[in-house]
């Protein structure tokens, strides 16, 4: 209680001091969190580790059998948020992405007078093949679901669609998926998922590319000719099976995340992608940090404009008090606009402001990335970091995972005290008690 008092009055002193000199590091605001033990001086206040602003991103902290949202990590303290986008919304879009493409493939056809080339063996039977991320991660799930509502396959259980893979299902046998039907004109065909697994390697690394590559090999040498559609949850899997087999086809593949080389690849042939607003969301991983740091409301930079102008739209983002989650919105990428889209590295223009560093003074973050290897977070994710770290005057450490073992990534949060502030992805989202029992030392 003293204690408490004691570093109550240590971080006033501190706001007091920031109120008349701005060129003073701040501390944070005081949180109501009951401080651990291990305490560190924070430029001008006193701040536990515990209490230092923490941002988890990409992998919701969740349980993941049952999607049921961690909230002792989501609200470890005052200061804690999640930044993702979301998933039902893209999922029901990359859906709808799909059965647009095959309808209006096929409508083309009609209306020339030409057989319908989508469904190449001309069995009357739309087959696709789904590639699936990782089966403990909600956005995986997501997309799972989306796909099989869209296409009519998905078989509901306990209240929503089975998102289990089905190995293999060309005859149409499969328990976890059922086929669906599509009309067009006056021609209703079948609709067929026939193959689908979740790509994980041998080491046990999730929305694995080469693994992808590999599993459309192996179905094409066994059932090519069924394969009209590929469905991918991401763009890193589909585009290793795009290069690996159904652009040489002419089979169209459907990724998500908008990373730049599948967007590229839609001139190619390659159905479409749904960008998940990466550019959003890696400014908000920042931002959420930046004004727990400043101690300024949270909403700054974000709902409100800041003094440099920066501020995001509803159309882009909203936020869920009760999960303490952003939630970036989804647009879909297809041959009509991709070329908007080409380079996802580029910061979000309502927010690419640079700060002051008289008002908000440089901080050291240490952030990492669950997989070094891992196609959106390496490839568009950290770059937008990069980008925003620099506007908003952070200095940013990248820890890159092997996307396998948590504790490679624990063990270089070593020493927690350096740094004002943490942006977490995990590999596995129940593993959130993995950082909070560090921080809390
Ligand atoms: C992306 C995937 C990525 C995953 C990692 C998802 O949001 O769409 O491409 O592999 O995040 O957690
Ligand atoms: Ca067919």
């Amino acid at each position: 209680m003293k204690k408490a008092l004691a570093l109550l009055l240590a971080a006033m002193m501190a706001f007091s001091l920031f109120a008349c000199n701005s060129d003073t590091e701040t501390s944070q605001a005081p949180t109501s969190e009951d401080p651990g033990s291990t305490t560190s001086d924070n430029g001008g206040g006193t701040v536990t580790n515990a209490e230092k602003p923490l941002v988890w991103f990409n992998r919701q902290p969740s349980n993941s059998s049952t999607g049921e949202l961690d909230m002792e990590a989501l609200t470890f303290n005052d200061n804690t948020y999640y930044v993702g986008f979301d998933a039902n919304q893209g999922a029901e879009l990359q859906g709808e992405m799909v059965v647009d493409y095959i309808t209006s493939s096929i409508q083309a056809d009609l209306d020339a007078g030409e057989e319908v080339s989508l469904d190449r063996n001309g069995d009357g039977i739309i087959g696709y093949v789904l590639a699936i991320g990782d089966i403990g991660h909600n956005d995986s799930i997501a997309r799972t679901r989306g796909a099989r509502a869209a296409l009519g396959t998905g078989i509901q259980v306990d209240g929503a669609i089975n998102s289990e893979p089905i190995g293999i299902n060309t005859d149409g046998s499969s328990t976890i998926v059922q086929d669906g039907t599509l009309t067009v004109g006056d021609t209703t065909y079948t609709v067929r998922e026939l193959a689908s697994q979740a790509m994980v390697n041998s080491s046990g690394a999730t929305w694995d590319a080469p693994t992808a590559g590999n599993a459309i090999t192996t179905w094409a040498a066994s059932f090519g000719d069924q394969i009209d559609v590929i469905v991918s949850n991401n763009d890193g899997m589909g585009m290793a099976m795009f290069n690996a087999w159904s652009q040489e086809q002419g089979v169209p593949t459907f990724g998500y995340d908008a990373n730049s080389d599948a967007v590229a690849a839609i001139a190619q042939g390659f159905g479409g992608t749904i960008s998940q607003h990466a550019d959003v969301q890696a400014y908000l991983t920042l931002r959420v940090i930046r004004n727990a740091l400043d101690g300024v409301d949270i909403d700054t930079g974000i709902g409100t404009a800041d003094e440099a102008g920066n501020v995001l739209s509803e159309d882009v983002y909203y936020y869920d008090e009760a999960s303490r989650s952003y939630y970036a919105l989804n647009v879909a990428v297809t041959a009509e606009n991709y070329e908007d889209f080409l380079d996802s590295t580029v910061t979000y223009a309502p927010v690419s402001n640079q700060l002051s560093e008289e008002t908000s003074p440089v901080k050291n973050v240490w952030l990492n990335i669950y997989n070094a290897s891992d196609n959106f977070l390496s490839g568009t994710y950290q770059p937008l970091l990069q980008a925003y770290d620099d506007l908003l005057n952070l200095n940013v450490d990248y820890i890159g995972g092997d996307g396998q073992t948590e504790a490679n990534i624990t063990n270089s949060l070593g020493n927690p005290d350096q740094y004002d502030a943490f942006a977490i992805n995990m590999v596995r989202t129940d593993n959130a008690a993995s950082y909070t029992s560090i921080l809390s030392q």
